[in-house]
């Protein structure tokens, strides 16, 4: 069976709580959007692309009890910083004149089963620069988990494994909070996909050992010149690819780029709380009051980047979104 963050049930949203994967398959059930803020904040919800599908569930869920449209949407909006398509999917339903549940909830389903396409169409266009018998290295959960299914980044994979064009998958823990070994290591699983999750520091060692062919990451806001905002570690990554002549390939769909801003020094970088990185599983391993800087996210500068895949087909530098 596909697997899938969310669902609407005719009055309130079900959201697989990924905070608890893979120990606990455990569904919420959620009636306001502050409900839906909470669990986007709190990352019970995570990834670009689902981010922005739940934010605009969380608005069908304001008019259905007919709350205050714009507290409901600055609400949403103040949930996590980075991720474009949260902006992008609240700007889309602040379209829709009619504040009802029905039209809202019809745009939110709208947004929904447009991101699910797009990333069939990310993953037909990525898959053809994938190389034959390819060892695929990838960071963070760009999966079904992600987005409305199938993922951007491990969508590629997985179609590119039905192509068989993949021989092996290299899965990066992605600490602090480990997507990569809980959520990607999941995924993976599901579908049969051969893997080794590694630690982030190993991947220099790998790549210096030729066993890497290929990297692909997801991307939470992609500048008007190619920069890409992703989870913490895809610029070194990128780096090491750079250096190691590896062809280091961004996936997205269109709502994640931000022409707006001109280029990725503007992006604002979310940073959590120094729990993420002082203790595991709620033991502390940390020295009391060490300090600590804890960025979600980094910026790939667009020259280190090979190509970037949306729906629309494959870009490459000078990227010509406008
Ligand atoms: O902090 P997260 O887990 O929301 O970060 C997710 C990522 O960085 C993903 O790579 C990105 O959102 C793309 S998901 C298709």
């Amino acid at each position: 069976m596909a697997i899938a963050p969310l669902r609407w049930s005719e009055k309130s949203l079900l959201l697989l709580d990924q905070r608890l994967l893979p120990a606990e398959e455990k569904w919420l059930t959620l009636t306001t959007w502050q409900e839906v803020e909470s669990a986007i904040r709190d990352m019970a919800i995570r990834g670009a692309p689902a981010i922005g599908v739940a934010a605009a569930y969380g608005m069908a869920l304001a008019a259905q009890a007919g709350e205050d449209r714009a507290i409901a949407d600055q609400g949403l909006r103040n949930s996590r910083p980075t991720a474009v398509n949260l902006f992008w999917a609240l700007d889309r339903i602040a379209t829709v004149s009619q504040w009802s549940r029905e039209k809202i909830l019809a745009e939110a389903q709208a947004i929904e089963q447009e991101d699910l396409e797009m990333n069939h169409k990310i993953a037909q266009f990525g898959a053809e620069l994938v190389p034959n018998g390819a060892r695929i290295l990838t960071i963070c959960n760009t999966g079904s988990l992600a987005t409305a299914g199938h993922g951007t980044a491990l969508g590629i994979i997985r179609t590119a494994y039905t192509q068989g064009k993949v021989a092996h998958v290299y899965s990066c823990e992605t600490r602090p909070r480990q997507q990569g070994l809980r959520l990607t290591a999941w995924e993976l699983l599901h579908d049969k996909i051969p893997f080794h999750s590694i630690a982030d520091s190993a991947a220099a060692s790998l790549m210096r050992q030729g066993k890497v062919d290929f990297v692909v990451a997801g991307a939470d806001r992609i500048t008007a010149n190619g920069d890409t905002a992703n989870k913490i570690g895809t610029d070194m990554l990128a780096t090491l690819a750079h250096t190691h002549k590896i062809p280091f390939v961004i996936a997205a769909p269109s709502s994640t780029i931000d022409p707006s801003l001109s280029d990725g020094s503007l992006i604002p970088i979310e940073e959590r709380e120094s729990s993420e990185l002082t203790e595991i599983e709620g033991v502390r391993v940390a020295p009391e009051n060490c300090p600590v800087w804890n960025p979600a996210f980094d910026v790939t500068p667009a020259d280190l980047i090979s190509a970037i895949v949306t729906e629309k087909g494959v870009f490459r530098a000078p990227y010509g979104f406008l």
